[in-house]
């Protein structure tokens, strides 16, 4: 029995969604119907056994594992009239155009698979499905916190949610996943939106051509901040270790979200003059540290990281004094302009080629007291 008209139908939500059950329920409502069913998988998904599909409930369906898509044409058997493709978020883009051809051809193409991975972020080729489909059920699972309805996945690393940025487990650690409601879903560590440039408020300096990042966005920011590294410095020694004068302002609204012992140092470095607005690479210290920081964990806190010669230069002379550990946390991040190699762990906003104003930071040493980051109009000097 072949279909007159092909048709694409997309099954798709988070883990646990029951998106395999949905699946097998439609194929062997498909077999009563008498159409020639053929299933594919990729390989890396050995969870069960590798010749069928397992629904975490414990259905079963035959299923032939390939590598990548274009392995499926030669596989498919002239008599098929329905064609499912589990997990397809793991498969290459060339799916997409596989399942156009086959329901161009008269097929019935059901496939499944998670619309986002566990940062919440689009999955591999499911997006262009979804577009391309006739028919897309987002379905869900129970939220493993609240037991409403859930549409993400959390990653968990020793009960905890895995950072953004976490790539690989860590010996030893153990790795869960479960299925999460929005307002339960936690990804710490993920880069915070380039912010968009907002009109400067009436009474403000007429030297600003715009507001980047508003006093409301920097307290949030600093609040994830704070949750991140209390989370990542349990049980050590910590140092909050403030680059004078920039980094004043947000090293006290920041250690007020660092909710762990810790001690607080500061440094006073130079790196250009009044009037100069890019640093030479040349660094004067002025203050240096009070303590012996050997065998502590030193956390810098900067304002900002620019070209990255300033930092770079403080690092290697910590480093010689043979800290536990040595990281950086800095407000603003002017990714674009760097020219050395430093490396950053905490970031609160990256922000495009401007040069920046207030929260510490200054024009020519004034103006470090505005609540908010402005931008200075190209040109402006002080007197
Ligand atoms: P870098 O050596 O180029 O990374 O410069 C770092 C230092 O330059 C920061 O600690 C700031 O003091 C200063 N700086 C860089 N960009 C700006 C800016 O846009 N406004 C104010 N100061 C800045
Ligand atoms: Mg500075």
């Amino acid at each position: 029995m072949k279909h007159d008209n092909g048709s694409i139908e997309i099954v798709t939500g988070s883990m646990f969604s029951g998106k395999t059950e949905e699946v097998i329920r439609r194929l062997r409502r498909a077999r009563i119907a008498r159409q020639q069913v053929q299933v594919f998988k990729p390989v890396i998904d050995n969870r069960y056994g590798i010749e069928k599909i397992t629904s975490h409930a414990g259905s079963e369906f035959e299923a032939t594992p390939v590598a990548r898509s274009s392995d499926i044409p030669p596989l498919l058997k002239p008599e098929t009239t329905v064609v499912a493709i589990d997990e397809a978020q793991f498969f290459d883009y060339g799916v997409v155009a596989l399942a156009n051809s086959l329901a161009d051809r008269g097929l019935r193409v059901i496939v499944a698979g998670l619309d986002t991975d566990f940062r919440g972020e689009p999955f591999g080729p499911m997006p262009q499905l979804m577009a391309v489909a006739e028919h897309v059920d987002k379905i869900h699972a129970i939220c493993a916190v609240s037991g409403e309805e859930a549409s993400r996945t959390q990653r968990l690393i020793n009960g905890q949610p895995a950072y953004y940025d976490d790539p690989v487990v860590a010996v030893g650690a153990a790795e869960l996943y479960e299925a999460r409601a929005r307002n339960h879903h936690a990804v710490p560590r993920r880069p915070a939106a380039m912010p968009s440039v907002q009109p400067v408020p009436p009474g403000q300096p007429e030297f600003l051509g715009g507001v980047l990042v508003t006093a409301e966005q920097i307290k949030a920011r600093v609040a994830e901040l704070g949750a991140m590294i209390t989370r990542d410095y349990v049980g050590k020694d910590l140092v909050l270790l403030c680059i004078l004068r920039g980094g004043v302002m947000f090293l006290t609204d920041l250690m007020r979200e660092v909710t762990l012992p810790h001690t607080v140092e500061f440094m006073a470095i130079s790196s250009y003059e009044p009037g100069v607005r890019k640093s030479t690479g040349q660094v004067r210290i002025h203050l240096d540290v009070k303590q012996d920081i050997a065998g502590k964990h030193i956390l810098v806190v900067e304002d900002i990281v620019d070209t990255g010669h300033t930092l770079a230069r403080v690092l290697d002379l910590l480093n010689t004094r043979e800290p536990a550990s040595l990281r950086i946390c800095t407000l603003l991040d002017k990714a674009e302009r760097r020219e050395t190699q430093v490396p950053v762990d905490y970031v609160g906003f990256t922000i495009p080629n401007h040069f920046v104003v207030g929260y510490g930071l200054d024009v020519d040493e004034y103006h470090r007291n505005l609540p908010y980051i402005g931008i200075v109009k190209p040109g402006f000097n002080i007197g």
